[in-house]
């Protein structure tokens, strides 16, 4: 089983953005599921390093095309490796395993006739290196990008592409899976039904110098485009490597943007069939980024870099965020308010908390370790989950349930759907740890299973997670005390219910994701502080200030005070907290005497369960601090009110 998947190469004129990020780490995330199910995967990414576009970016630097694409490209190699994408190659056009292919792919092509030589003249776009018809311009200007066109006449070299409009026509009409989403196959219908031109994919040297010389004329370099879609077939090598070949053509998915979609689905499809190779199994175009409502460009100042976003808030995060936020195939809105909004609610509270909370109770009652799923009374796991999860009862059929949506959702590249299934699971996981409240229980072997339930369903959790979230995927292993590494096992073996071993030992370690505090700015900046979060408290045993605030303090003013009989150190109080008079006992005999007390402010807890002591009833406590044999009433600094709150 052979799993072949690519991005789209990208221009080496800038640094890439998070648009860039999107289509690679949604490229790695199926790479990495496939890996996990046994396919053999080859994941191919790239740069597109020849054109007009680099030439002028390489000039605008004042260094030759070649060191700018050999400095440039380093930028996104440095991307993927912060981004934890496990490609399997990265192919560069300027690359001489590259040139050749593309030179012997003209020179098939010219010598079948499907390449000829024309006089030309037409409407040129620099930015989008292309002709347009005048019919076709928008104001006198680019119909694609808004640019302003030159007229040009020269002659150019030409690929046959009207040729094979009705064969590719027909094509997409009988694979529905060939382009998708399902618009976008639509819209290229609708492209092709109007009349189809040959493709020109040549341009002369004295205009554009940098590019792969056409093999059968020098005065000529390849068309960028034309070169760049080889790129598919050069990294596997066609025409050089004939096994390597057969093993990995055609490929399953090239996923890329909506904008370059006909280059894919027209340009290549044709090219491919010229080339008598078979098509790709499937073209994905997923939708654009803006940020804040806005498209995303370094002029506007509002491009988003990657780097600075995995620094703040971790590359898990942001994986998580591209592939939660948006369907893929459709367009988002890029937002930081989005994205903490995202770490907060389903990272931090739903999933980090879960495996806190999991592992606390496991440290406090089970001395640590995992502990076994069967209790002394033979209660069953599914008796356990019944009780809690009488609606759905998906846990334990994670294996057959689960993993057939999952798995049916990863292969349509519905992202989406595939984490929110997930997170349902961890949200009823939540319910259930909820419910069946694991620190009040007195029976050790509801406890045991209970503990076993959760700490078993969070490993199977963290393999489904892995292809989106590498890192949080392992690191919940290594807390359970799982020695294995995700990436070496089987997925289907790994989601079947029991595979963790009671008896092994938790290691808690650091928080999955910290709470990200929010504090809004001008407009809709957003400024983020990543803080200590509710897990780690929890861990530490922190109360919130929720817990704290119920805690009744009041200022009380001592009345009356008297030792009780045969104690040495209890005296019993009468507190005025300003609505009522309070009998407490307080420990404080050895350090006042009852007289010096009377009319002395100080803080009683109010709402303490009464109790007795040494047969004298105490509602109430009075606060002081000890040390060094002596204990000090709290006070206060000035007046204060009988019966007010202290905060
Ligand atoms: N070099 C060509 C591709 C050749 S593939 C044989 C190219 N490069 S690019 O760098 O301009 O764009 C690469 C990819 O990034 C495209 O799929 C494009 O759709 C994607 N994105 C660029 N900006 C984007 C957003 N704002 N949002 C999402 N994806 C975006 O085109």
């Amino acid at each position: 089983m052979k799993f072949y998947i690519t991005t789209p190469i990208y221009y080496v004129n800038d640094i890439p953005h998070i648009g860039h990020a999107y289509t690679t780490v949604a490229a790695d995330v199926m790479a990495r599921y496939k890996r996990l199910c046994g396919y053999q995967v080859f994941f191919l990414t790239g740069t597109d390093e020849h054109g007009q576009k680099v030439q002028q970016a390489a000039e605008k630097r004042g260094v030759t095309p070649q060191k700018h694409a050999d400095e440039l490209h380093i930028a996104f190699k440095n991307l993927w490796k912060k981004l934890n994408i496990s490609n399997d190659d990265f192919i560069r056009t300027t690359e001489e395993r590259h040139k050749k292919v593309v030179q012997k792919a003209l020179q098939i092509l010219f010598d079948k006739k499907d390449i000829y030589k024309e006089s030309y003249e037409g409407w040129y776009c620099l930015s989008d290196e292309r002709f347009w018809m005048e019919k076709d311009l928008k104001e006198g200007n680019c119909p694609d990008c808004g640019r302003k066109v030159e007229y040009i006449k020269e002659w150019n070299y030409f690929f046959r592409m009207s040729n094979y409009r009705d064969w590719l026509i027909q094509h997409i009409k009988e694979n529905p899976r060939f382009i998708m989403p399902e618009s976008r196959r639509n819209e290229v219908l609708g492209f092709l039904g109007r009349p189809l031109g040959d493709l020109c994919i040549s341009r002369p040297k004295e205009r554009l110098s940098w590019g792969i010389p056409l093999p059968f004329d020098e005065n000529y370099v390849t068309y960028v485009w034309f070169d760049a879609l080889v790129n598919y077939i050069s990294a596997i090598g066609f025409e050089y490597d004939k096994d390597k070949f057969k093993n990995w053509w055609p490929s399953n998915h090239h996923l890329l943007g909506k904008d370059i979609l006909t280059t894919h689905s027209v340009y290549w499809s044709t090219m491919l069939k010229a080339l008598d190779l078979p098509l790709p199994e499937n073209i994905f175009a997923h939708g654009w980024w803006t940020v804040n409502g806005e498209k995303m460009s370094k002029s506007r100042g509002n491009f988003v870099n990657p780097h600075e976003l995995i620094d703040k808030y971790g590359v898990d995060a942001l994986r998580y965020f591209l592939m939660r936020e948006v369907p893929f195939g459709l367009d988002g809105d890029f937002s930081q308010r989005a994205l903490i909004g995202r770490i907060n609610s389903d990272l931090a509270n739903d999933l980090g908390n879960l495996l806190s909370r999991t592992l606390n109770i496991i440290k406090k009652f089970k001395e640590g370790k995992i502990p076994p799923e069967i209790d002394g009374k033979n209660r069953s796991m599914e008796q356990n989950i019944q009780e809690y999860f009488k609606y759905d009862p998906t846990l334990k059929g994670f294996e057959s349930y689960a993993a057939n949506s999952f798995n049916s959702f990863m292969c349509k590249l519905e992202f989406h759907y595939a984490l929110s299934y997930i997170w349902k699971i961890i949200g009823d996981m939540n319910e259930y740890v909820q419910k069946a409240a694991p620190w009040a229980e007195k029976d050790d072997g509801i406890l045991s299973n209970t503990l076993y339930t959760l700490s078993e369903g969070l490993r199977i959790i963290a393999v489904y997670i892995y292809p989106f979230m590498p890192e949080t995927g392992q690191e919940i292993w290594n807390q359970l005390g799982i020695k294995e590494r995700i990436e070496n096992c089987n997925f289907k073996e790994s989601i079947k219910w029991g595979g963790l071993k009671d008896g092994i030992e938790i290691k808690i370690g650091r928080q999955l994701f910290p709470r990200v505090e929010e504090k809004m700015e001008i407009g809709d900046e957003v400024t983020a502080t990543v803080t200590e979060s509710a897990v780690a408290a929890e861990e530490r045993q922190l109360i919130s200030i929720d817990e704290f605030a119920k805690v009744d303090l009041r200022v009380g003013e001592i009345k009356q005070a008297e030792k009780i009989e045969k104690s040495k150190k209890l005296l019993k109080l009468k507190v005025d907290i300003g609505t009522e008079e309070r009998q407490v006992v307080a420990g404080i005999a050895e350090h006042y005497t009852p007289e010096e007390l009377i009319g002395k402010k100080i803080v009683l807890v109010a709402n303490l369960k009464p109790a007795k002591l040494m047969g004298t009833e105490s509602h109430g406590m009075v606060l002081a601090a000890g040390g060094d044999g002596r204990l000090v009433l709290i006070g206060f600094d000035g007046e204060v009110k009988l019966g007010s709150k202290v905060k």
